[in-house]
């Protein structure tokens, strides 16, 4: 029954510092072509059908598949904004985002975002653009995993470029300050409740050892409460990620309701148990009054956090790239510009 709703067999899928300032600089969203919710509208209806079709598909066949999804468009829009520029591989002419520290070996979901694309490649050629496709694809994936619902605005243009260099400053990393992750998000025109409200994500998917293991053998006893459940927890976390080796062990980052997006996130963050120190230091952090005070907030009220985070997605979701509007194209493939 899964093979007559999904786009092809599975085997076919195989082949086929605060910095406020310069933000004007880079983003002039004032003066870019807005998105419209009705974009596609005439030139491809069934854009919505056949997105929601195809993340259903793998959703329902592994539901990490959603958490994939948005990351790839997470890391999508810090980077050039969002212009599919994640996307795009490694050629002889153009250097991709791929290898970047933040996304090797780690960055997932490429093949679900080819499927999409096909289908729509074959109902409206050439129409839509890959970075709209992961916009629609990340909302659809919340949703299945039972995440809120939000319009996406749309027109966006794929690049025809990536930049290794962008992706290595912009993307936050687990270990790294506070400060300097609320840094990164300012400097895309987002805010410090857009970090606690997108960190949300994380109420979904897995990281790697590699991403938790200065956690877990670092703070996490000192911030964690001390009773059996949380002890155990630790030295389940530690047994899949050893001091050395297990690199690409993975551990759900909430590990109370790993498929399900809600807010126990939160709930995690205030035991001291978030599984990343970029996680714990929200609420932790003695430089964060205003995102402990936020954690506390969506730990206590899920509704708050639902329409926090749509917004903040939203939001994300505006972060355009100028030149991508003027150079930009609607890509045949979002693995390669169109030559
Ligand atoms: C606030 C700064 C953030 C940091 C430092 C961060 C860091 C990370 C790291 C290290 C991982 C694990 C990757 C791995 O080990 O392979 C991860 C996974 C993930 N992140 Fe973030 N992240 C941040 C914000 C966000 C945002 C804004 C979103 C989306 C709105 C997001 C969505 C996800 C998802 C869904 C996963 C799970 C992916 C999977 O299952 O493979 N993250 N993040
Ligand atoms: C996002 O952009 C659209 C159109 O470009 C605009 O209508 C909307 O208000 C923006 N939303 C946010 C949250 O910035
Ligand atoms: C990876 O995790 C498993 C437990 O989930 C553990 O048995 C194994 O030893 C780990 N791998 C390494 C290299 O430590």
């Amino acid at each position: 029954m899964r093979s007559s709703l999904c786009s092809g067999p599975f085997i076919l899928q195989f082949i086929l510092s605060a910095l406020f300032i310069l933000k004007t600089s880079l983003h002039a969203i004032a003066s870019d072509p807005p998105l419209t919710l009705d974009y596609y509208a005439s030139t491809c209806p069934t854009i919505f059908e056949i997105v929601r079709k195809e993340i259903e598909c793998a959703v329902l066949s592994d539901p990490r598949n959603a958490a994939l999804i948005v990351r790839l468009h997470f890391h999508d829009c810090f980077v050039q904004g969002c212009d599919g520029s994640v996307l795009l591989e490694d050629t002889i002419t153009l250097q991709g985002e791929k290898k970047a520290s933040t996304n090797r070996h780690s960055l997932k979901g490429f093949r679900i975002v080819d499927r999409i694309k096909n289908q729509l490649e074959s109902e409206c050629p050439g129409i839509v653009s890959c970075a709209d496709i992961l916009t629609i694809a990340a909302r659809d994936a919340v949703i299945l995993v039972g995440g809120p619902y939000w319009d996406v605005p749309l027109g966006r243009k794929d690049s025809v470029t990536a930049s290794l260099p962008l992706a290595e400053a912009n993307l936050p990393k687990p270990n790294e300050g506070l400060m300097s992750i609320i840094s990164k998000f300012l400097y895309q025109g987002l805010t410090v409740t857009d970090v606690v409200a997108l960190s949300g994500a994380h109420t979904i998917g897995m990281a790697r050892c590699e991403s938790f293991r200065e956690r877990i053998y670092g703070d996490f006893e000192a911030t964690s409460e001390k009773n059996i459940f949380s002890e155990s927890h630790l030295n389940n976390l530690k047994s899949i990620c050893p001091p050395l080796g297990g690199e690409d062990n993975i551990s759900a980052m909430d590990y109370v309701t790993p498929n399900l997006f809600d807010n126990s996130y939160y709930h995690l963050l205030l035991k001291g148990e978030g599984l990343l120190n970029s996680d714990q230091e929200l609420y932790s952090s003695v430089l964060g009054v205003q995102t402990s005070e936020l954690v506390m907030k969506y730990a206590a009220d899920p509704l708050a956090f639902f329409e926090q985070f749509s917004d903040s997605m939203v939001k994300m979701g505006n972060i355009t790239n100028s030149d991508s509007f003027v150079n930009g194209e609607v890509r045949k493939n979002c693995r390669y510009v169109n030559t």
